[in-house]
């Protein structure tokens, strides 16, 4: 049988998401993934590392003054991007959480789903004075409510049943460096269920680049932004590195 050998693509660009998403094509994008910086980092939390205590510093990318214009900011250009059936997912936490859900509010998308993404294995709490933290919470938006989801193929996600927006999904041992690096299958999930072979999958806050190793296994576009030099090379080697019987062309800048 012939080989599918059409050329998707995947651009990187070692940049400010919010600079660089002005650049982008209005009505233009299927599916974003964004998981923002969470604004934890300067609350001296203490976590455990490899069996040790250590301070919940993910690094400075995720010191922000003014949390709600950052949102708004990087958000005003997602809508404006995003194709009138695409969908945007946002993966964060309490310290973000609600300020996102307030912008996507005041910017009119409508939205869809709060998913709770729950960490059987988070690690343990060091202070006894609140309940172990084990969710990040993930907001599915879209700018009307003709948007694209694969309503049957979620089902796969639950033995045929109704998918429900409680996913129990591990952490997994990183890859990378990178402190906050998704699990791949919690992408695939949403790939899965947001977008189309060859769909225009984008990621503002590309990290170590789950996003574009699973979007470029599953036969998707892919753009994606990082601000740090030092991720960028991490996500653009990895993604380079991720094998799919496909010519993908690697633009960065
Ligand atoms: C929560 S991490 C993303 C982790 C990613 N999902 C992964 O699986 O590796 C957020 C990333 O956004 C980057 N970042 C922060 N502010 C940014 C900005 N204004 N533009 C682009 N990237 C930014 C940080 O350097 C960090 O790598």
């Amino acid at each position: 049988m012939a080989k599918n050998k059409e050329l998707n693509y995947c651009k990187l660009y070692n940049e400010d998401c919010i600079q660089y998403l002005k650049k982008i094509k209005s009505n233009s994008i299927d599916l974003i993934f964004a998981d923002p910086p969470y604004n934890l980092s300067d609350k001296k939390f203490l976590t455990v590392k490899s069996g040790k205590v250590a301070k919940c510093d993910k690094g400075e990318w995720d010191k922000i003054n003014d949390i709600e214009s950052f949102n708004i900011d990087w958000l005003t250009q997602c809508k404006r991007i995003l194709k009138e059936s695409g969908t945007i997912w946002i993966s964060g936490t309490l310290h973000n959480h609600p300020s996102i859900g307030q912008c996507l509010k005041n910017l009119g998308f409508w939205i869809i789903n709060d998913i709770i993404w729950f960490k059987r294995n988070a690690p343990p709490l060091l202070s006894r004075n609140r309940l172990v933290p084990s969710t990040e919470l993930i907001w599915l938006a879209s700018r009307n409510k003709k948007y694209y989801f694969d309503y049957d193929h979620a089902k796969i996600f639950n033995s045929g049943k109704q998918l429900r927006n409680l996913w129990d999904i591990n952490a997994q041992r990183h890859k990378t460096e990178h402190p906050t690096e998704k699990p791949e299958i919690l992408l695939e999930r949403i790939l899965e269920i947001g977008s189309k072979k060859n769909s225009i999958i984008l990621d503002p806050f590309m990290g170590s680049g789950t996003t574009g190793v699973v979007a470029k296994r599953y036969e998707r576009n892919f753009i994606g932004i990082e601000i740090d030099k030092k991720y960028f090379k991490i996500a653009k080697k990895r993604i380079e590195m991720t094998n799919v019987d496909l010519q993908l062309k690697i633009q960065s800048a």
